[in-house]
């Protein structure tokens, strides 16, 4: 009988990430609003530019990104020698647990905070840590008050996925500077570019001032090229120096470098996804603030919505299904009185509010 390989520690103790799905079984027509993906597809920029690429798949891409890091750098002013790309936030998240945090090392995070950054420690071997949060948003006090010797990463989505909720700029100076300077920050933005609060930033100034400080970007959400897996950590001088030692030398696919350097040129599909996501998500939340339910104010390309308890959000999400409609459970986040609804086109989205309204009209 052969025996069982053993893993490295931590490893048994992931519970595998569950993505949004994406078919149902009988539907031809589905109305996917569950993986927060943008509502129009990719800039029409970008596809041009993939389809005239596709001839060269044969070639490894470039290894240090360079062209795509330019871009990036003069797109938000920002030097591209300490921009890393790649394959989606996800693998950059899982990079920076990998080289900055191991057995007993703890990786903070807030309660209802991303699942990469649990799934990352523990593949780290490192011991992930959740902050309590208070009305659904990260509390700066919660989380320093979790730090302890063993911190290496703090890691915040901000805004945050699934909660919608932000800090501002302000809040998060608070954290950095209440944390110890021997421990990393992370600042998540995947969705910054859909936050239109004055007092927000998505923390490139905090990078700027330090050398423990890292802001993560995508462009699987404004760009609408999740597919593609392409997203981009701005770090301190040393950090993309040990980010760039310990990631694959063509991590970042050619398609996915090309695409994404023609979907930074596109600024015309950016402002109108922008806009429209904006548009939509303060009607759909007004919408079922009138069906009675809770919503969160949400800056982000999705809205989370509370029903009176778990049984009702699961007989809505199963109403919504039998009607070839797609969103998040949140059973996964510790929230399971939730679904999570990402903005989609108009029709979609009135499409969702009408199906919600009818499952509600019909349990009362
Ligand atoms: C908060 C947050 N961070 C990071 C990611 C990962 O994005 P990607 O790996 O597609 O860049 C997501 C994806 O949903 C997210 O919600």
């Amino acid at each position: 009988m052969s025996k069982t390989i053993p893993t490295r520690p931590g490893i048994s103790n992931i519970t595998p990430y569950v993505a949004g799905e994406s078919k149902l079984g009988g539907k031809t027509q589905v109305i996917k609003l569950s993986s927060n993906e943008g509502a129009f597809g990719p800039s029409p920029k970008a596809l041009e530019a993939l389809a005239a690429a596709a001839k060269d798949v044969n070639l490894y891409p470039d290894a240090g990104s360079n062209a795509l890091r330019a871009a990036i750098g003069e797109h938000f002013g920002l030097d591209p020698d300490r921009i890393v790309c790649g394959a989606g936030s996800d693998e950059i998240i899982s990079l920076l647990c990998f080289a900055y945090a191991g057995p007993g090392d703890e990786v903070l995070y807030s309660e209802h905070g991303f699942l990469m950054y649990p799934i990352s420690a523990h593949a780290a071997g490192a011991t992930p840590v959740k902050a309590p949060e208070s009305n659904l948003t990260t509390d700066v006090d919660a989380v320093l008050s979790c730090v302890t010797d063993n911190t290496r990463i703090v890691f915040i989505a901000n805004p945050n996925n699934p909660t919608g909720t932000y800090l501002s700029a302000k809040e998060m100076k608070r954290l950095r500077d209440g944390l110890p300077q021997n421990v990393l920050l992370v600042i998540d933005a995947a969705y910054a570019e859909f936050v239109d609060q004055d007092d927000y930033n998505a923390g490139m100034d905090l990078v700027d001032a330090g050398q423990n400080t890292v802001m993560t970007r995508t462009f699987s959400k404004l760009f609408a090229l999740g597919g593609l897996r392409v997203g981009w950590g701005y770090c301190p001088t040393e950090i993309a120096d040990t980010l760039n030692r310990v990631r694959g030398p063509f991590n970042v696919s050619s398609a996915g470098q090309t695409a994404a350097i023609a979907s930074l040129a596109d600024q015309e599909f950016q402002d109108m996804s922008r806009q429209h996501t904006q548009d939509w998500r303060t009607k759909t939340e007004v919408a079922l603030q009138a069906l009675g339910l809770k919503t969160t104010n949400s800056v982000a390309n999705f809205v989370l919505v509370e029903f009176k308890d778990a049984a009702t959000a699961e007989g809505c999400d199963a109403y919504l299904r039998e009607n070839g409609i797609l969103v998040r459970r949140m059973n996964g986040y510790g929230l399971p009185s939730c679904l999570r609804i990402s903005i989609g086109t108009g029709e979609q989205m009135e499409t969702c509010l009408a199906t919600i309204r009818l499952f509600l009209e019909d349990t009362l």
